[in-house]
């Protein structure tokens, strides 16, 4: 018998677009694997009063269990209700789903929103595939999130090493074939923490806001993801690096260009990389500095507080989704 994500306290994805896209804002898509990020994820986004989207990876689910995920979602839920700022929209959603079956485990299992990525295979077959998890999404009202253009990253262990980037004149027939409710588009971003093969002090080229405006034109009002939206966020890397730590030439997505991306079209920004790195920086700093410690209340908390400030700083300053609950 399938879970309702209703029941959970969950909404889908559908009305946080439509909010985003009409109040130029984006809506934050932080991934979780563990309760210190889902903690951080929750607090920043009721203090700042921001609808959020709480991802989780296929490989969050094989790592902690994916019953225990969707059951910490639905604690997260009933965490907020308790909170004096009071709760705002939460969608659980499934990031880059890679097949049908996952999707419906999801579907099945309480998810209020999946993300079926089909952008490694041939356009006919990511159509097919996409309408299909949406035909079977959308009996039980959860949003689908389709992708087309190949971002260099996690999709690349799919495909290709390098990037392609949307092409604008295909979006429009794959929205129609689909009956998606979002689309992930390539335009530059890709995932991870070393996104550009810069040398110091150059700058990263610029994210291809040309594509994004063509694909604005042809499907006007229609909601587009950004993913690979880490900025990489370079008072941690020092950190990690002072402490220890070996991350050469690690560069994002300039704080800008996304906080542009997201007055237009895009109303969801995929963010993983700066948790992973503050929560490794301030890690880091506190073993170097208490070698003796080891409770990791004391290491993970630490961690933790910042992570809610990393991203209370970006609803406010990047995604523009701060004060609209
Ligand atoms: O886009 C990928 C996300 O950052 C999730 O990464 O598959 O290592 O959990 P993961
Ligand atoms: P980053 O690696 O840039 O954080 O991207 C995360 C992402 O796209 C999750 O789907
Ligand atoms: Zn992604």
């Amino acid at each position: 018998m399938p879970v309702s994500y209703k029941e959970l306290g969950f909404v889908n994805t559908k009305e946080m677009f439509a909010k985003a896209m009409q109040g130029g804002y984006a809506v934050p898509a932080y991934n979780f694997n563990n309760m210190e990020q889902l903690q951080a994820i929750i607090t920043a986004c009721v203090r700042s009063r921001s609808p959020v989207i709480l991802q989780v990876s296929k490989g969050a689910r094989d790592y902690a269990n994916s019953t225990l995920l969707r059951w910490m979602g639905k604690g997260a839920i009933e965490m907020m209700k308790e909170m004096k700022e009071g709760p705002v929209p939460v969608a659980l959603h499934l990031d880059h789903g890679d097949s049908f079956e996952l999707c419906k485990s999801c579907i099945d299992s309480g998810f209020s929103s999946v993300m079926i990525d089909g952008s490694h295979l041939p356009y006919e077959e990511n159509a097919s595939l996409t309408k299909k998890v949406v035909e079977y999404a959308h009996q039980y009202d959860v949003t689908v999130e389709g992708e087309l253009g190949v971002l260099a990253g996690i999709e690349d262990e799919v495909q290709a090493e390098h990037s392609h980037y949307t092409d604008p004149a295909q979006v429009e027939d794959f929205v129609k074939k689909t009956g998606v409710d979002s689309l992930a588009i390539s335009i530059g971003t890709s995932h991870g923490a070393y996104k550009f093969k810069v040398k110091p002090g150059e700058s990263v080229p610029p994210l291809r806001f040309d594509i994004l405006e063509q694909v604005e034109k042809r499907i006007p009002g229609f909601p587009i993801v950004l993913h690979g939206a880490s900025s990489v966020l370079q008072d941690y890397i020092k950190m990690i690096n002072q402490y220890g730590g070996k991350m050469d030439n690690a560069v994002g997505i300039p704080e800008e260009q996304l906080r542009k991306a997201a007055k237009s079209a895009v109303c969801k920004i995929n963010i993983d990389s700066d948790g992973r790195l503050v929560m490794t920086a301030i890690i880091r700093k506190i073993f170097s500095e208490k070698p003796s410690e080891f409770d990791p209340r004391k290491y993970l908390g630490p961690a933790r507080e910042e992570l809610v400030k990393m991203y209370i700083s970006k609803n406010e300053t990047v995604l523009g989704s701060a004060g609209r609950y």
